[in-house]
């Protein structure tokens, strides 16, 4: 990584404006590398080089991956004039160096990775590799089996060609019994014979029972019904258009799962966690 000086380092990192930082370097109260250091002009390597300030270790973060539970309402974007983003959301003094990997409507609720590991997102969102993303989806009326085939079909959605392949599954959940439906969320098996899962039925099952809310199943209304859908492209209003050309309406769609890895239940709207080792890894060597 290119040296840089030490008096931008510490305005970059939000020690202070350039010129108190530089008044902090030049009191004396900034160590680098456990020395004494008193030139602001002085270079160092943030990949490198360990710096305090006041005794406070500054930088050195690395890359950073946070899981957040996006709230409807809030922009999957880093900044914006007008309304709240996900970065907003992030109270850790590291937050404006993340985005998110990928974007959400904003009315869409759940999973959204933060981070800034350029490559990781890349990887996750390039259409040719087609990583599943995982929804939970409330919509009008009652999904049948045809709408199930023409999900696995493709539909046409207004653009060039055909929907990829999406796996739609309907799950029953009946208000009586909301807390058996979670531990047994009463997927139905997809009659797919011939084409693969995108999402094996375990996993789904899985992601159902670890992804989705009590109070999300709570929202479905009269005349609605709860459905899963995997789909391996991101594009615009992808699920929304989805359902439109099949008649029905989205009324609520949270993210479950990207890839492998499934949103953590435990997380409430706006909340988030560092992604787990395991997670990670999932991430990394996720691949459709
Ligand atoms: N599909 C949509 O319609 N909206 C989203 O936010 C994500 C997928």
């Amino acid at each position: 990584m290119a040296q840089v000086r030490l008096d931008r380092f510490l305005a970059e990192e939000g020690v202070g404006t350039r010129s108190e930082v530089k008044k902090l370097i030049r009191s004396g109260r900034v160590r680098v590398n456990g020395a004494d250091v008193r030139q602001p002009d002085c270079k160092l390597d943030p990949e490198k080089d360990s710096v305090e300030a006041d005794g406070k270790k500054i930088g050195q973060t690395g890359f950073l991956y946070l899981m957040m539970n996006k709230p409807g309402g809030v922009l999957s974007a880093t900044r914006d004039g007008r309304t709240q983003t996900v970065i907003n959301l992030v109270k850790e003094s590291w937050a404006d160096k993340l985005f998110p990997a990928g974007r959400l409507d904003k009315d869409t609720e759940g999973f959204v990775l933060l981070t800034n590991d350029g490559m990781l997102a890349h990887r996750l969102l390039s259409p040719r590799r087609h990583v599943s993303k995982t929804y939970f989806a409330i919509v009008s009326g009652f999904v049948t089996e045809d709408d199930v085939r023409l999900f696995r079909e493709g539909l046409e959605i207004g653009e060039k060609r055909k929907t990829l392949p999406a796996q739609l599954v309907r799950l029953t959940v009946d208000g009586d019994f909301l807390e058996e439906k979670i531990h047994h969320p009463g997927v139905q098996e997809v009659k797919n014979p011939d084409a693969p899962l995108l999402v094996s039925r375990a996993q789904m099952q899985e992601f159902c029972m670890r992804g989705i809310a009590l109070s999300d199943y709570a929202r479905c209304g009269e005349g609605e019904c709860c459905v899963a859908v995997a789909v391996t492209e991101g594009k615009f209003h992808q699920i929304k258009r989805m359902f439109e050309a099949v008649g029905r309406e989205v009324r609520f769609l949270k993210r479950i799962a990207i890839g492998t890895v499934c949103l953590d239940r435990s997380l409430g709207s706006g909340q988030y966690r560092p992604l787990t080792e395991e997670e990670l890894n999932l991430l990394r060597n996720t691949e459709a």
